[in-house]
């Protein structure tokens, strides 16, 4: 099989699929975008994905241009017609093809765009001993909460971790932590969790609703407020949860070990909270 993707109302080989140059999504990274995770044919926390893709529309003055039952539908198609059990599925909607203005163009028909990737969760290796971070100051713009395509803060800071060989960025925002380049971050201390709000300064993350759910049905002790940066650099552990890496420990931090430099035993509990919830919630799908 190979790759299929739907572009505005037709589903077609990627190596088929065009946009005009002058699509605001190219032009300005004038648009939305939604990353949901399908394990076994199934996409999970769906209706979750779709109400903060809805919110980030919204929060850019772009009509949705289907219902959530709609896009539900176009999320099973591309399921069934790529391979892999296991795969993330990518959703865009730009603001479509105009003449180049800052300003909205009027009667434009948004462009519609969506694709599947096989669903790569982390190796066991980093699950086991896991993962470098480096730390810096988050310079985005003050609407981390909208999932846009405009990405380019996230992009530089994820080169600037993938240039000191690490896998993610912690960042800090007036002496707090904020999340990651593509990811939300949570910290350890005296066994209780600390994560920070969902707030205009990061992504409300779809897995960090899960992580504190679970840590919420299991009696993990777990506070949500601003976490400072020294905090940080003193957690016996910091975790980066995403619906692609779910729950990974960051193991060092700037060079230095977090905690005794292994992942720390409430992520391992969390770890395993994890996968047993997502088995369960397959299981009631099947
Ligand atoms: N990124 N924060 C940022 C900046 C993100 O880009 C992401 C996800 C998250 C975690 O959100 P969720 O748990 O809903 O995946 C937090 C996706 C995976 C991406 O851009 O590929």
């Amino acid at each position: 099989m190979s790759d299929i993707v739907y572009l505005n109302g037709e589903y077609m080989p990627l190596s088929e699929a065009r946009i005009p140059v002058l699509d605001r999504g190219f032009i300005f990274g004038d648009g939305v975008y939604e990353v949901i995770p399908v394990y076994s044919r199934n996409p999970f926390r769906l209706p979750e994905h779709l109400a903060r893709f809805r919110r980030s529309h919204d929060a850019i003055r772009l009509a949705n241009p289907f219902s959530d039952e709609e896009w539900t539908g176009l999320v099973d198609e591309l399921i069934a017609r790529n391979a892999g059990e296991d795969q993330s599925i990518y959703l865009q909607v730009t603001r479509g093809v105009a003449k180049r203005d800052h300003a909205f163009p009027s009667n434009t028909q948004p462009t519609v765009f969506g694709m599947s990737n096989l669903l790569t969760t982390p190796a066991k290796e980093a699950i086991e001993n896991g993962v470098a971070a480096i730390t810096a100051n988050d310079f985005r713009w003050l609407k981390c909460d909208v999932k846009s395509t405009s990405l380019l803060g996230n992009c530089l800071l994820r080169q600037a971790a993938a240039d000191a060989g690490a896998l993610e960025v912690v960042m800090f925002r007036d002496g707090h932590l904020t999340e990651g380049s593509s990811s939300n971050v949570f910290v350890v201390a005296d066994d209780t969790i600390f994560a920070p709000p969902k707030d205009n300064l990061v992504l409300p993350g779809i897995t960090y609703d899960v992580v504190i759910e679970l840590a919420q049905r299991h009696r993990l002790p777990c506070r949500i407020g601003p976490v400072s940066e020294e905090a940080v650099r003193n957690a016996d552990e910091i975790w980066v949860t995403s619906s692609t890496k779910e729950v990974l420990a960051v193991t060092t931090l700037d060079g230095r070990p977090v905690g005794n430099g292994k992942p720390g035993p409430v992520f391992r509990r969390m770890h395993q909270l994890y996968q047993e919830f997502k088995r369960t919630v397959m299981r009631q799908a099947a």
